[in-house]
């Protein structure tokens, strides 16, 4: 299998590559990544150029929003996985354009080259696409939950969903789409909550909590999610979509909670920060159909188990996070967050 993943060197598609050299050594990878901001090619630095011959991994340092740098690595590739992405809400509200461009124009240049070269396609999207639920809602996302998102983030990512549905409908391509919750585990980027506040931590600074932090997230372990998109990859339908998630739901100031007293602080250790425009109170995932098509079940089924490895990776690699949390709290300062 020779396999091009976009957004490799990012925080869920670096942890793909290191899994699927694991547990696929004989597939080769491409990783194509802009190298943004997000990006960091110490996480693909035990794998690159590793293996013999063709079995290796590569990375190429370009755009999918640039169809002449997307069309031959698609020719020479099986299938593709398509995590590239902006990925931060705050950022997305900040500046919404670099979202359009990697999110849609990105997707937009992949589905035309998968298209004329015939190639599979595994399209990345999340459950941000469905809006949000109230906290007391018994009903959870299904496939069949309408799209309604809230941010520029998430309506790009719903834009680039329903462009793979069309051109699975219209063209016929092979493709498949997963809808993944809320990931945690190593080598995420410091701006997001769970990485935000272990950092904080380690550095002396209460962890933020925006608004009253009684917002719900669906976790997942980031091993989870990927070992999910090898199985679709090898036992999904081609034309589907599969919801992503492994009944992790808890809220902003459960998890704030749960990380001091794993890093031994107090439990009321933390603050309140300016609540996120427009902020989806709750997301929560059905699995059911990816459980009942392939053998996929989550193994990361303790949380508390979850976070303490990754605070321990947290505390263990300091200069792979440190200058990007000086950046990333800068922006916070200037977003009153
Ligand atoms: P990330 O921001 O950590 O990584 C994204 C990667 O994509 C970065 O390496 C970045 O450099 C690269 N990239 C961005 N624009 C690009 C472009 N135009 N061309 C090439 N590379 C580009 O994000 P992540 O959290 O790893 O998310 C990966 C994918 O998973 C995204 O599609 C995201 O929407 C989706 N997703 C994320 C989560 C989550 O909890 N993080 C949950 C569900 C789905
Ligand atoms: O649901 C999947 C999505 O999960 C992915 O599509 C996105 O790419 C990913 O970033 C994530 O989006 P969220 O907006 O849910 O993640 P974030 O880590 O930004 O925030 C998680 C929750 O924590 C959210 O309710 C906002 C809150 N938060 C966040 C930060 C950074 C805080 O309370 N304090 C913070 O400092």
């Amino acid at each position: 299998m020779r396999l091009l993943v976009t957004g490799g060197a990012g925080f869920i598609g670096s942890n793909f590559v290191l899994r699927t050299r694991e547990t696929r050594p004989d597939w080769s990878i491409t990783v194509l990544d802009s190298l943004s901001y997000a990006a960091n090619r110490a996480s693909l630095e035990p794998v690159l150029g590793d293996g013999a011959g063709d079995n290796t991994v590569r990375l190429v340092v370009g755009s999918v929003a640039d169809a002449a740098v997307v069309d031959p690595l698609v020719a020479e590739s099986d299938a593709v996985v398509h995590f590239a992405a902006e990925s931060h809400n705050d950022n997305s509200l900040d500046s919404p354009w670099p979202f359009v461009e990697s999110n849609v124009v990105g997707t937009f240049a992949l589905l035309e080259a998968v298209r004329k070269h015939g190639k599979r396609l595994h399209h990345i999207s999340t459950d941000e696409v469905y809006g949000d639920l109230e906290l007391d809602d018994p009903q959870r996302f299904t496939e069949a939950t309408p799209v309604n998102p809230s941010s520029p983030y998430s309506a790009t990512k719903a834009g680039a969903d329903l462009l793979v549905r069309a051109w699975i409908r219209s063209f016929g391509i092979q493709a498949t789409v997963s809808n993944c919750s809320n990931n945690y585990g190593p080598r995420q980027h410091v701006e997001k909550f769970i990485p935000r506040q272990i950092t904080n931590i380690l550095q002396g600074t209460k962890p933020k909590l925006y608004g009253s932090g009684l917002n719900v997230r669906d976790w997942i372990h980031v091993d989870d999610h990927n070992d999910a998109v090898i199985a679709i990859l090898e036992q999904g339908r081609p034309g589907e979509t599969y919801l992503i998630g492994a009944d992790g739901e808890r809220n902003n100031l459960q998890i704030v909670q749960l990380l001091l007293e794993l890093m031994g602080k107090p439990a009321d250790w933390f603050e309140h920060v300016n609540d996120r425009p427009g902020h989806d109170l709750r997301y929560a995932i059905d699995s059911a159909k990816l459980r009942a098509e392939t053998d996929w079940r989550p193994r990361y089924s303790d949380i508390r188990a979850g976070l303490e490895a990754t605070i321990a990776w947290y505390r263990d690699n300091e200069s792979w996070w440190l200058s990007a949390k000086d950046d990333a709290e800068r922006t916070y300062a200037r977003l009153g967050r």
